[in-house]
């Protein structure tokens, strides 16, 4: 299982976390892996920038805008859940 969180804080909200979410759930439908992944909104990271702010499983992802989104699942989720079996199996 991986979590996956996004901020809704002000902050990232007026920076297009709407649309982040938008496309992480569409990316989660696609690839058939809603039972993997947990998807969710969260407040403030404390991480402000010029983007979104992402934290997939440990790993926090600052200055995201959503046309880098595909790219990311298939690095940080798809490959973890194809690698590892979603408990970190190395
Ligand atoms: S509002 Fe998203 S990290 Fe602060």
């Amino acid at each position: 299982m991986i979590a996956i969180e996004v901020c809704v804080g002000s902050s990232c909200f007026l920076r297009g976390a709407e649309a982040v979410i938008r496309i992480l759930q569409e990316l989660v439908e696609r690839h058939g892996v809603k039972a993997e992944v947990t998807l969710r909104g969260s407040f403030c990271m404390e991480s402000c920038t010029q983007g979104v702010t992402i934290r997939i499983g440990p790993h926090l992802h600052r200055g995201v805008f959503p046309e880098q989104v595909p790219a990311l699942f298939a690095r940080e989720v798809l490959s973890e859940l194809a690698g590892g079996g979603g408990e970190g199996g190395r």
